[in-house]
């Protein structure tokens, strides 16, 4: 859909604000916090328990979470290759735009194509930090706290990531977050160490 541009005659406005100015005005950077994993290797409960402790810092944060956004902005998705492409465009653009009014988004999206994650890295440029929630599909399947791999063997879901839809594990991911080794406390503590606001 990303290459189907239709918008003409149209010309970028300029805010007269500059990230600096909003740096002053929040103390910190707007930020991309980009988590990426399987379906039940802790996006959701890591991005929450981030979200609070970023919160208790002073530090504006906030959650892009997939179930959320598929309720509303991306309600008329589903979960072919394509769909989904376009569902992380839609989820990137916005991501930037609250990086740029400087927020820290936490976005918790499987996002399973590389190619896909890329786009959003080279737009937000510095401000993207991918996550990676390496969990092994095993454990994923024991967790399922939505009740969704049961679902999907009993034959009622399709394109299920890490079954019958693929996952590409991120290359060159800045953070690694081995969601069935550690407790979720060393987690977010990786995560705001290295953002380092
Ligand atoms: S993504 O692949 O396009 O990034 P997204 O993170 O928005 O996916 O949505 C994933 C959520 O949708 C899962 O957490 C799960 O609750 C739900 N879901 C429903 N069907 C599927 C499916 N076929 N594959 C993966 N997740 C699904």
């Amino acid at each position: 859909m990303s290459e189907n541009i239709k918008s003409q005659n149209i010309t970028w406005s300029k805010s007269e604000i500059t990230n600096n100015d909003r740096i002053k005005l929040k103390g910190h950077k707007g930020l991309i916090i980009w988590f990426t994993g399987l379906p039940s290797s802790g996006k959701s409960t890591i991005a929450k328990a981030l979200e609070i402790q970023l919160h208790k810092k002073g530090k504006h944060a906030y959650i892009l979470d997939g179930d959320n956004i598929r309720h509303g902005l991306n309600s008329d998705l589903g979960f072919c290759a394509k769909d989904r492409e376009e569902n992380i465009r839609r989820v990137g653009e916005v991501a930037k735009l609250f990086a740029d009014a400087g927020i820290i988004v936490i976005t918790s999206f499987i996002s399973p194509y590389e190619k896909d994650r890329k786009k959003v890295r080279e737009k937000a440029k510095d401000k993207f930090i991918e996550v990676y929630l390496k969990c092994p599909l095993e454990v994923c399947k024991k967790r399922d706290p939505k009740g969704l791999y049961k679902k999907v063997e009993a034959g009622e879901i399709e394109n299920f990531t890490g079954i019958s839809a693929p996952y590409e594990e991120p290359k060159d991911p800045e953070i690694i977050l081995e969601t069935d080794k550690y407790p979720i406390e060393r987690c977010i503590n990786k995560i705001i160490e290295k953002i380092n606001l």
